[in-house]
């Protein structure tokens, strides 16, 4: 009896879902959310949130390019998302002598607004359950998995097919939540003549760089700004001069109200990948052997890339891109590596586990996470060759172009990349058994004394490189990536029971299907956090903070003078620049709006903290924050470093 109790009591601790703030839910089922929200103090209605009927806030979030999120804050398509994610559209129309990544840049007016061909937005249309359309026809007694996947895709072929049967740049898809129990179509409309607007300089945009990344306290002005352009009819239309400014149903109003503890906040926008449900032993994999090498590796990658950086500032405008990318998953998963062990996340899971399978005795449940470990065991050693490879194999452009992919020669600094030839093959022959590896590149390396003797060879001869390819990028996608993906859809398939016990377990817990890149509602409060013992992190930065930083000898602090200028002006101290909120994020959330009580635009989303990163994997309420920008220290750059008012006039100041 004690034990259970205990059991019991325990149970409570770990999982019951916290008053927490936990959870990125459909914005289409969030009537069943809404009560809890309005709660906690939203003074809006589901139909505000999402609406098929009437304009909804939904209208004013787009998925922007492949990964962020952006959103409308003009009836003339005028669009905010982060810097980061507008940085490789600023950066390909930057050189030496326009440097907009440094010196930023302002379109003075329509005409001056830069096209970015290959970027588009997409708004969502509607997103509905269509799991019974999906599932028809599906006989579980007379069919294995192979025909349900058959059928899934059928099924779904023809709801997508329906869905864009209108044109205009329409386009569907259906995906699988809950590891394939749920299917939800989503439709979007995408438009692809999106310009560059504006773009504060790095120094503000990125301001603490690679040193601040997923760190607070923050001080990153971390925007920039777009427009959607359309036809005539307000359509899609491909980039022409004739092309005008979209007209939202919906663009956000600014409120001046800022942040204070405690307030109210939602993040509106597309999380990319979560795996809050998985078994202990893929957290274990995570934790000791997935983040440590690839972290190593990357450490090796970067020390590369900033050498040459250093030395030159066109180097650096070619790697810059290519360098922040590295570097931020590099960052992440030390944060998430450390905050899965602080957190013991691996023994809580396998506590949790037990108390599963005590529960699911005799059931048909039973010995499902044994199920689960052992397909992770199987995979483990694979999937551990498959990302050395990512990191080592695929980092080399040489290789990259050898094997046909493109790689834009603007951007490519060959003495950058022989270093990384040498360094990530010589990782590669070391970190990789050699049953993952190709005959060819066995034998081949055995005829060099060392790994930069192969490199000259290979740099010297491109048929030697094309051979390295085709062999190396070969054994890649015909061989490795089949079998991890055979062996990842086993486990699928087995979360796809696990799932419907876990929800069977905790019948009162309401789980929210894992990020998948889909338009997501989280809400939660403004909020500061304690790292560690006797340390109190405040929620709200200022401009103060950024002349603390500010240090023209180190490169991520060195602040354009006009705002030194400004700052000794006076009145500027209290400038609020950012804010932390308990909302739950994740990578695509970058450039969300993240919007108070009223609905209206207070801040972007575009970090979490360094001890909450484990969050996509085990979201603790005590450490978890994500990092927004507030909006009006947008609104003092556009002004006061932009000069850009009249981009000011068009948006909508609400409070
Ligand atoms: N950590 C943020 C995110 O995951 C910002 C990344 C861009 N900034 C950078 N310093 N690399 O996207
Ligand atoms: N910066 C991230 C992004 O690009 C958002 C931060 C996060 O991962 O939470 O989406």
């Amino acid at each position: 009896m004690k034990r259970i109790l205990l059991a019991v009591a325990l149970l409570a601790l770990l999982f019951i879902p916290a008053k927490a703030d936990e959870g990125m839910w459909l914005p289409a089922l969030i009537s069943q959310r809404i009560e809890d929200m309005q709660a906690k103090g939203f003074k809006l209605s589901s139909e505000d949130i999402y609406s098929v009927n009437q304009a909804s806030l939904k209208d004013a979030v787009v998925l922007f390019g492949s990964g962020c999120t952006g959103e409308l804050v003009s009836d003339e398509g005028l669009l905010l998302t982060n810097h980061h994610c507008g940085y490789s559209y600023i950066q390909k129309h930057s050189s030496v002598e326009h440097d907009y990544l440094k010196d930023g840049f302002w379109a003075l007016n329509r005409a001056q607004e830069l096209p970015n061909p290959g970027l588009t937005v997409r708004f969502l249309e509607r997103m509905e359950d269509v799991t019974s359309a999906v599932l028809k026809g599906y006989k579980p007694a007379k069919m294995n998995e192979q025909q349900r996947e058959a059928l899934v895709k059928k099924n779904s072929e023809k709801l997508i097919e329906a869905a864009v049967k209108e044109g205009n740049g329409l386009k569907a898809s259906v995906e699988a939540l809950y590891y394939g129990n749920q299917y939800f179509l989503f439709v979007f409309r995408e438009y692809r003549d999106v310009r560059l607007v504006g773009a504060p300089p790095s120094s503000i945009g990125k301001f603490g760089g690679e040193t601040d990344n997923w760190m607070w306290p923050r001080h990153t002005g971390d925007f920039s700004i777009f427009r959607i352009y359309a036809g005539a009819d307000n359509m899609p239309a491909d980039y022409s001069t004739d092309n005008v400014p979209y007209r939202p149903k919906k663009s956000l109003k600014i409120s001046r109200s800022g942040a204070q503890e405690g307030d109210f906040t939602f993040v509106y926008g597309c999380p990319g990948s979560t795996q809050e449900y998985v078994h202990s032993e893929l957290v274990r994999f995570v934790q000791d052997v997935s983040d440590p090498e690839k972290i190593a590796l990357r450490t090796t990658r970067l020390q590369i890339m900033k050498k040459y950086m250093d030395q030159s500032q066109a180097v650096r405008i070619q790697y810059s891109s290519k360098y922040a990318g590295v570097a931020n998953a590099w960052k992440k998963w030390q944060g998430e590596e450390k905050g899965l062990r602080k957190n013991k996340v691996v023994a809580a899971k396998q506590e949790y586990e037990q108390h599963f399978e005590e529960w699911a005795l005799g059931g048909r449940y039973e010995g499902i996470t044994g199920r689960l470990y052992n397909l992770y065991a199987a995979r483990n050693p694979i999937y551990r060759a498959y990302e050395y490879y990512n990191e080592t194999v695929l980092a080399v452009e040489k290789i990259r172009m050898a094997s046909g992919r493109n790689v834009d020669p603007k951007d490519y600094y060959q003495p950058i990349d022989e270093e990384t030839f040498v360094a990530m093959m010589e990782a590669f022959d070391k970190g990789v058994e050699d049953i993952y590896k190709p005959e060819y590149f066995i034998s081949q390396r055995a005829l060099y004394s060392d790994m930069t003797e192969w490199k000259d060879a290979v740099f010297a001869d491109e048929s030697q490189a094309k051979d390295l390819a085709e062999a190396l990028y070969g054994y890649y996608f015909n061989v490795l990536v089949p079998q991890v993906r055979e062996l990842s859809n086993a486990i699928t398939l087995t979360y796809r029971d696990y799932m419907q016990g876990l929800m069977e377990f905790e019948p009162s817990r309401d789980f929210f299907p894992d990020a998948n890149l889909t338009l997501r509602v989280a809400y939660g409060h403004v909020q500061g956090y304690s790292p560690a013992d006797a340390i109190y992190y405040q929620p709200v930065s200022t401009l103060k903070g950024i002349i603390e930083k500010d240090n023209p000898e180190i490169f991520d602090y060195n602040i354009p003078q006009t705002l030194r200028d400004i700052y000794a002006r006076g009145g500027y101290e209290n400038q609020p620049v950012c804010f932390l909120a308990t909302n739950h994020t994740t990578g695509g959330n970058s450039g969300s709006p993240i919007l108070n009580a009223n609905g209206n635009l207070i801040g972007i989303n575009f970090d979490r903290v360094w001890e909450g990163t484990m969050s996509d994997l085990f979201f603790d309420p005590q450490l978890c924050r994500n990092i927004s920008l507030d909006v009006r220290y947008i609104l003092f750059i556009i002004k006061e470093i932009g000069h850009a008012n009249y981009l000011l006039d068009e948006m909508q100041v609400a409070d």
